[in-house]
């Protein structure tokens, strides 16, 4: 018998590999160590870079695992038959072992004899070629050989079949994608022909290039395969439902969620609106998320991978509030227990930290309860003042106050045919920093004569000291909070050791090089897609989709470093004076704080300029 449940889906996948030489490796938390490029785990290869490019992995060179997985890119499809941000991925790798051949080889032979799929109910797509890489003919006559027919096999361009990298640079290359039947009647076409009637189930990717800084592909030593089986899609077809919401292990979810909808009777004895069903599953989908996130230890915040939860949590709770389910703090974590119960057999992280996500999930939903009411007001009364516009200003004052995610008032703006000015948004949203900044500064400085001088030094200084951090502790150092007044600069940093006395002198000492130095500084403003490109750090997450601006410290010869930030800083190094770290201790679990102040440079100072 094939497997049908979910449960003996994850197993089948395992054991067919496990027997085909794989090792068995477990899935990584959701937070990816060591790479400031993303926020989370988005795919099953991603805790694989390394190896990838060809550092010796422990277990050997085929692997397999189940890997959980957020997405967000896709967040405005959740509600449809098939897209999730939480979701488990099934993969197998070859680390320079077999490639195209023999991943399509086994992956046929899962699909037709593991799970018995006919064959005529699959289809394929292959690359089609450009001036990266050459049209994928060898991956095209590894399917005829198994027994696909050529009018199944589709061959497309590189926006759907290329894979990768994961983040700005790493391994990547053409992928063949395999798609089950969902169209009415009997199988016909292929994925470029009747695109609809295909539901995409799993990729093979042939890890041929390394994408480099400079966005040229370079061919790998190493050839290498990285599949992703959609574990919900794939219980879907198993299980014979139409949609990933009706599978075992979240139809439970859904149904919960559903039966506390106020209309529910009414609607069940009729049928379900579509909003209704739209509404649900947003609800399921992002609860699930959160659940996993959480349980991978994020909390909602303001910044990073917090505001992403904290987004995916008010997104449920506003759809909870269209399909009026009271939401007072006991909602969400009701909702909780019964995705734990779904999952935590597999992932024992949920039961243990149950209750402290029951925790994070109620206290952020009183939080958010409190202000929604009056902050649709005020977005209603907005909407009736505007014309086809909410300014930024008021966007902001709906975050501000309110809560609001930006893009929560961009949706709710969408609904009513308006749009919303994001550069606006930002704006006010920058001045507001600055001005909180500088009433701390003030509060805390009790009148100093030129404060800004000195904050903006300190401000060029922690720029310099991020920098430095990087070059002694290394690529995972990233900033996780920063808090300058005229007096000292205060700098959190991902690292999870505290730094020895040799550490702490080697970075004052690169950071009083490059002030000795009298590096200039420069910004220039570009798109947070070319600021990656460039390898600017920053805090890469959703707030930032248009115009950012890049500071960089260096001269012709050096860059010492390239950040995203609002600014303003000083216009060269030598006028920030003396640097000294004052304090090294640690602010929370992985994180490390360091206090540092500057002295002895000029009372004027000239501003960074664009160039
Ligand atoms: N890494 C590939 C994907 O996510 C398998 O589709």
């Amino acid at each position: 018998m094939p497997p049908t449940s979910t449960d003996d889906l994850r197993q089948a996948y395992l054991d067919f590999f496990q027997e085909k030489g794989h090792a068995v490796i477990p899935g990584a938390p959701l937070i990816p160590e060591n790479d400031p490029t993303v926020l989370f785990t988005t795919a099953g290869m991603h805790p694989l870079v390394p190896y990838l490019l060809g550092e010796p992995h422990p277990a050997g060179k085929r692997l397999v695992d189940v890997q959980r997985c957020i997405r967000t890119q896709d967040i405005d499809e959740v509600g449809d038959i098939s897209h999730l941000t939480c979701f488990e991925m099934l993969g197998n790798w070859s680390l320079g072992d077999y490639f195209k051949e023999g991943a399509i080889e086994m992956s046929f032979q899962f699909l037709t004899e593991v799970l018995e799929i006919p064959k005529n109910m699959l289809a394929v797509s292959c690359f089609e070629g450009d001036d990266d890489a050459p049209k994928d003919e060898g991956a095209a006559a590894c399917w005829k050989e198994v027994g696909i027919p050529e009018e199944r096999i589709a061959f497309l361009p590189k926006v759907a079949n290329w894979w990768g990298p994961a983040g700005r640079t790493g391994p990547c290359g053409p992928d063949t994608e395999m798609f089950y039947w969902i169209g009415k009647g009997k199988p016909h076409g292929n994925p470029r022909e009747n695109e609809k009637d295909w539901l995409e189930i799993w990729n093979d990717v042939f890890m041929q290039y390394n994408k480099k800084k400079d966005g040229t592909f370079e061919p790998l030593e190493q050839q290498n395969v990285d599949t992703g089986m959609g574990l919900e899609r794939t219980a879907a077809v198993m299980q014979g439902v139409s949609n990933v919401y009706e599978i075992d292990t979240v139809k439970p979810i859904l149904d919960h969620v559903l039966r506390l909808h106020e209309n529910v009777e009414e609607e069940v004895g009729g049928r379900l609106k579509e909003e209704t069903i739209r509404h649900a599953r947003i609800i399921t989908d992002h609860l699930k998320a959160a659940v996993f996130i959480i349980g991978d230890g994020i909390k909602p915040s303001n910044v990073d991978r917090g505001y992403i939860l904290r987004r995916l949590i008010r997104r449920a709770i506003r759809s909870a509030r269209s399909l009026g389910i009271e939401h007072s703090g006991a909602f969400t974590p009701a909702i909780a227990e019964t995705i734990v119960q779904q999952y935590g057999h597999f992932y024992g992280n949920l039961h243990e930290k149950e209750r402290e996500i029951r925790d994070a999930l109620s206290h952020e939903e009183m939080q958010f309860s409190k202000t929604l009411t009056e902050g649709l007001k005020q977005f209603q009364k907005a909407v009736e003042k505007a014309g086809d516009t909410i300014d930024g200003e008021t966007a902001f004052h709906l975050y501000d106050t309110y809560g609001f995610p930006i893009e929560m008032t961009q949706e709710l703006a969408a609904e009513n045919h308006m749009k919303v000015e994001k550069k606006g948004f930002e704006e006010a949203f920058r001045k507001h920093q600055e001005l909180s900044r500088k009433g701390a500064e003030q509060k805390f400085s009790g009148g100093l004569a030129d404060h800004s001088a000195e904050t903006t030094k300190l401000h060029t200084a922690t720029h310099l000291l991020n920098a430095a951090l990087r070059k002694v502790l290394g690529g995972h150092v990233f900033q996780k909070g920063s808090n300058i007044t005229a007096e000292r600069l205060r700098f959190d940093f991902s690292h999870d050791a505290k730094m020895t006395p040799e550490q702490l002198k080697q970075v004052e000492d690169l950071v009083n090089k490059a002030i000795e130095e009298d590096l200039p500084i420069r910004y220039h403003i570009t798109s947070v897609e070319e600021a990656k490109k460039e390898n600017a750090i920053g805090v890469f997450d959703e707030r930032y989709e248009s115009e950012v601006k890049v500071y960089v410290v260096g001269n012709e010869k050096i860059t010492f470093s390239r950040e995203i930030c609002g600014g303003p800083h000083v216009a060269r190094t030598g006028m920030i004076g003396k640097f000294t770290i004052k304090k090294e201790e640690s602010s929370s679990a992985g994180v490390r704080r360091i206090k540092a102040v500057v002295e002895g440079g000029p009372e004027e100072i000239e501003f960074a300029t664009e160039g």
